[in-house]
């Protein structure tokens, strides 16, 4: 799939009309987009730059893009919840994910993480994502396709319950490991084994509870630092002259993250000194 210049036949374009609604079209030769709106040929729009005007048969004018990321996680299909794009970002950042690591993931669920996860390790990285339900693993699977164009050499999906992985499995210990399940706690051994000394390990949890019991966990195992924990909260801004303020609503909540790195083999954490309390 191209990711710039003119439009090609077989690319996914977004169309927006007046009223900021959105459709999408994968171009075809002599392909007809139709709405209540008109019809636009398709080879109209191949061959346009990106942020073109067509105009349908009825007078209505539609901006055209291709989608970006955000627009296929947010619009496309899914078995299980999506890591939202702003938890993405923190995760791809904050979680050091490099072009050529080799990462670990599970569950894969419905593809969204794993589509960023991609885009950062690079085809000389790997992506191994372990997904314990055959319907979920579909979603991720075309979701992922869909949205590469096909399925990334560098992208191993594959079916199964990440407490049977082994470092065998993943041809060594990984560089990064992303966990995204009910109850990360009960992997943690597992993350230790297949993560690589100073390697990172973040979760992703959606309650306090499931904070606690991971957060004890990870402490409890004396094989990786003393672990971060964190949420992002995301608010627009209406930007209208004298009326500018913040939007009324927003996402207050997705989930948390935490975030821990392995130490070598052998040691334990040193422990914290804090000051003595008067
Ligand atoms: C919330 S979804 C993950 C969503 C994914 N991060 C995304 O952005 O699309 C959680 C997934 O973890 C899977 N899962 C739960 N326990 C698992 C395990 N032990 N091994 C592999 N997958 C597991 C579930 O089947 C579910 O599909």
């Amino acid at each position: 799939m191209a990711y710039s210049g003119p439009f090609q036949y077989g690319d996914r374009v977004q169309l927006t009309d007046t009223k900021r609604r959105h459709y999408t079209v994968v171009l075809q030769e002599g392909g007809k987009f139709h709405s209540h709106k008109g019809i636009i040929e398709h080879d109209d729009i191949a061959g346009r730059d990106e942020g073109s005007v067509v105009t349908s048969t009825l007078g209505s004018d539609f901006l055209i893009f291709r989608h970006l990321m955000v627009d296929h996680v947010l619009s496309m299909p899914r078995g299980a919840a999506v890591i939202y794009p702003k938890d993405a970002a923190q995760i791809l950042v904050e979680g050091d994910f490099f072009m050529g690591a080799r990462v670990l993931e599970a569950g894969a669920g419905s593809g969204a993480l794993s589509m960023s996860l991609l885009r950062a390790v690079g085809p000389e990285g790997r992506v191994f994502s372990y997904e314990v339900r055959d319907d979920h693993l579909e979603y991720a699977v075309d979701n992922v396709r869909e949205y590469f164009g096909e399925q990334p050499e560098w992208w191993t999906p594959q079916l199964g319950d990440l407490a049977d992985v082994t470092v065998e499995d993943l041809g060594g210990p990984v560089d990064r490991v992303i966990l995204d399940m009910l109850e990360p706690w009960e992997h943690l051994a597992k993350v230790r084994d297949l993560l690589i000394p100073g390697g990172v390990f973040m979760t992703y949890v959606a309650t306090v509870p499931q904070l606690m019991k991971v957060m004890e966990g990870i402490r409890e195992l004396q094989c990786f630092t003393e672990p971060r924990a964190w949420e992002s909260l995301v608010r627009e801004w209406r930007v209208e002259g004298l009326a500018t303020r913040p939007e009324h609503r927003m996402n207050a909540h997705t989930a948390f993250l935490i975030m821990t790195r392995r130490l070598a083999d052998g040691v334990t954490p040193p422990p914290p000194k804090r000051k003595a309390r008067r």
